[in-house]
C-alpha cells in the first residue's frame, strides 16, 4: 500500500490499534525482560543499606555502554544479581506482564544459563523453574512461551558445549531449541559448528546472532557452517547483495532488533537509516522484535511504532511483518495458520483500519 494514501496515525491510536493485533515475539532475552523494579529489588537485597536513590544510581552505573560487549559486561552484571533458581520466579512474571502489555501472543524467548552455571547452580532445577512458569503463564493468560537456550559464544566453545550438554540431559518440551549469543567479536560462529550440529540430530532448532558486531562473513558462517534456521539482527548483510539474495533463496528469517542495533551503533546509527527497509524490499523474511527490553529502552510495541514512523512502513506493510513472526517461528503449519488468520480478523475488526 502507497505510503501518501493512507491516514498517518497518531502515536496512541498507532500503538493502541498494533496491540490487539496478535503478534509472536522470536528474538527477546529472558533475563532483559526483568524490570527495573526487580533489579531495584535484587540491588537492595544484595545492599541491604542502600535506600532506592542509592539502588538507582547503581542501576545507572550498571546500565552504562556505548556497545556490544559494554552491554554484555552489563547483562552479566544484572544476572550476578540473582540469588538462587527461584528468583527467575520474579523475573517470569515481568515477562508475562510484557507479553501482555505488547498483544504478544507467542514467544520464543532466549535464556542464557552460563552465569549461573558458572555460580554452580544445579541446571536441572533450573529448567525446572523455567518450566512451571511457562505452564503458568500459559495457564494465566493462555500466551504461549517456547525457550531457546543461549549456549553462549562468550565463554569459548568448551562452554557452549557443555551447556547443550546440560540440555540434553534434561530435555523437556518448553526448550526447544538452541541459540548463540553473547560476543561476537570474541566468539566467531565457525567455533560452534559441532554443537549446532549435535543439538540438530537430537530434535532441537538452531538459531544464532550473526552480523550484529561483525561483517556479512559472521552471517555467512552462520548458514553455511551452523546451519541456523534464523539469524538474529543480520544487520551487516545489507554490504552483501550475494548474502541478501541467499537469505532469500533459502528462506532464512531475520530477527530485526532495530532499537538494539541503534544503541549497540555498529552498523546502524540513526532508525531511519535502518537496514531492514533495504531487507524488507528485498523479499527476506523480517520481523520486529525487542532483543533486550530493560537495557535498550524498548518494547516490542514501540518497535513497530519506529518502524512506522521512522522506518516508514505502512500499516499494510507491518501487517506482513507481524504475520511474518508467526511464519519465522518453530511452531507447526496448522497453529501458524490459525495465528495468521486471527491476525486479518483483529486488523479487519479495528476502527484504524477502516480508511
Ligand atoms: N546480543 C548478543 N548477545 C546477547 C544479547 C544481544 O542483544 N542479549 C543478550 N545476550
Ligand atoms: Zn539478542
Amino acid at each position: 500500500m502507497e505510503r501518501t494514501t493512507e491516514k498517518q496515525l497518531g502515536k496512541e491510536e498507532f500503538l493502541n490499534f498494533f496491540r490487539k493485533i496478535p503478534k509472536a515475539e522470536i528474538h527477546l532475552h529472558l533475563e532483559a525482560v526483568i524490570s527495573r523494579d526487580t533489579v531495584r529489588r535484587f540491588i537492595r537485597r544484595r545492599n541491604p543499606e542502600f535506600d532506592d536513590e542509592r539502588a538507582e544510581q547503581e542501576i545507572g552505573r550498571i546500565f552504562t555502554y556505548s556497545d556490544l560487549n559494554g552491554f554484555i559486561k552489563a547483562y552479566l552484571a544484572v544476572q550476578d544479581l540473582y540469588d538462587s533458581p527461584a528468583d527467575f520466579n520474579d523475573v517470569f512474571r515481568d515477562l508475562r506482564d510484557y507479553l501482555v502489555r505488547n498483544g504478544i501472543k507467542y514467544a520464543e524467548i532466549f535464556a542464557a544459563p552460563s552465569a549461573f552455571i558458572k555460580k554452580g547452580w544445579d541446571f536441572s532445577e533450573i529448567v525446572s523453574v523455567y518450566m512451571k512458569n511457562v505452564i503458568k503463564i500459559e495457564t494465566e493468560t493462555g500466551i504461549k512461551v517456547r525457550i531457546l537456550i543461549d549456549v553462549s559464544r562468550t565463554f569459548g566453545f568448551e562452554n557452549a558445549e557443555k551447556n547443550l550438554q546440560l540440555l540434553l540431559a534434561n530435555m523437556t518440551p518448553v526448550i526447544i531449541g538452541i541459540g548463540l549469543g553473547g560476543s561476537e567479536t570474541n566468539g566467531p560462529a565457525r567455533l560452534f559448528g559441532s554443537v549446532f550440529e549435535k543439538a540438530r540430530s537430537r530434535g532441537l532448532v538452531t538459531v544464532a546472532h550473526a552480523g550484529e558486531d561483525v561483517g556479512p562473513e559472521s552471517v555467512w558462517d552462520t548458514i553455511n557452517i551452523l546451519r541456523a534456521a534464523r539469524i538474529g539482527h543480520g544487520i551487516s548483510s545489507a554490504g552483501d547483495e550475494k548474502l541478501i539474495d541467499e537469505l532469500v533463496r533459502r528462506n532464512i528469517p531475520l530477527e530485526v532488533c532495530p532499537t538494539s542495533n541503534v544503541f549497540t551503533r555498529k552498523f546502524v546509527s540513526t532508525m531511519k537509516e535502518h537496514p531492514i527497509r533495504k531487507f524488507f524490499d528485498r523479499g527476506i523474511t523480517v520481523t520486529l522484535n525487542s532483543d533486550d527490553p530493560l537495557f535498550f529502552g524498548v518494547e516490542l510495541l514501540d518497535e513497530y511504532w519506529n518502524a512506522y514512523a521512522e522506518i516508514g512502513f505502512s500499516l499494510a506493510e507491518l501487517r506482513k511483518i507481524a504475520e511474518n513472526s508467526f511464519r519465522a517461528s518453530f511452531i507447526g503449519d496448522d497453529e501458524k495458520a490459525k495465528f495468521i488468520d486471527a491476525v486479518g480478523k483483529a486488523w479487519d475488526g479495528n476502527p484504524a483500519t477502516a480508511r
